[in-house]
């Protein structure tokens, strides 16, 4: 369906995230045009309207109209509580990942985008999913701010160092989409850019299977490997039994109670912080014995310690 601001707009390659955005915009670009032409056409109209006719032509002196206050002032609060609420939806929407996405691990760093996938492919600069199916980009960066932006899917999040932060999507199209980075990071920030590569769901399979399971194994055999080096077993149990500290497993999308009394849901930035610096949440019941890793794993290893312990349900 054409509109007239469509021009405006890249096209829309990923309907589940890009209609409610374009929806808005639309709505906020049309409501605009007629203000304007409405503006317009009553300054000239009173304009003319209002001409002083002659030397004795005076203005008569008005100090209120209820009628035309209130309707000046409720009609544009109506209108910011219609985009309010629709951009709230549209937000919630947004963040709200459907349960059978395709998760991406998407590390910005200056200036380019390394990309891992499950089963242990990787690739700089190239995101490969599949069509039809929602994938959530899970991002985070190794040095300073950055933002990934698809224009055709209307979604961008800035990439932070030190935590996640994720987008999610559905292309309805194979080919190409443009990624680009828009937080400015330096010299050469607006040399970072990759592309998305929506292939055919069985076409993915098969790029998967060719490009995957690295030297080093997938992302969650390195965590698994990582937890048995660096001594976590000690303390947390995988199976669930009892030890000092609570056990991975079922942990991950648990909600734990703290010590403070305050309760926390279990997910990527939670267990992050609780591997760099355990002391900040300490779960009620259990004493602040762990040491702090910050230092000690670097952002990949985290990551793949925090990919082994979603895997124990
Ligand atoms: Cu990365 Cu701009």
């Amino acid at each position: 369906m054409g509109r007239l601001f469509d021009f405006m707009l890249p096209e829309n390659k990923s309907p589940l995230t890009a209609d409610p955005t374009d929806g808005l915009f639309h709505f906020i670009n049309e409501v605009s045009l007629i203000l304007l032409l409405g503006i317009t056409i009553a300054l000239i109209y009173f304009a003319i309207k209002y001409k002083r006719k002659s030397e004795d032509d005076e203005t008569p002196v008005i100090y209120h109209n209820h009628a035309l206050e209130i309707t000046w002032s409720v009609v544009p609060l109506l209108i910011c509580l219609v985009i309010f609420g629709w951009g709230y939806s549209g937000w919630l929407n947004l963040k709200a990942v459907p349960a059978d996405a395709y998760e991406i691990h998407v590390t910005g760093f200056k200036w380019n985008w390394a990309v891992n996938y499950e089963n242990g492919a990787q690739t700089l600069n190239e995101v490969h999913v599949p069509k039809g199916r929602p994938v959530k980009i899970v991002l985070q960066s190794r040095d300073v701010l950055h933002s990934f932006f698809v224009p055709d899917y209307r979604v961008k999040h800035d990439v932070v160092p030190g935590r996640y932060t994720y987008v999610w999507f559905q292309a309805e199209e194979t080919g190409e989409s443009q990624i680009f980075c828009t937080e400015y990071c330096g010299t050469s920030h607006s040399d970072m850019l990759a592309k998305v590569i929506v292939h055919e769901p069985e076409e993915f399979e098969t790029w998967l299977e060719i490009n995957g399971g690295g030297p080093s194994g997938t992302p969650v055999e390195q965590g698994e490997a990582l937890v048995m080096q660096q001594g976590c077993q000690t303390c947390h149990s995988i199976d669930g039994s009892p030890k000092l500290a609570p056990s991975f497993k079922g942990l991950f999308g648990k909600t734990e109670q703290l010590d403070d009394g305050s309760s926390i849901n279990v997910d990527e930035n939670y267990l992050r912080e609780s591997i760099i610096n355990p002391a900040a949440k300490i779960v009620n019941g259990y004493n602040n014995i762990m040491p702090p890793y910050e230092g000690l794993l670097n952002d990949d290893e985290v990551t793949n310690i925090i990919e082994y312990i979603k895997t124990l349900k």
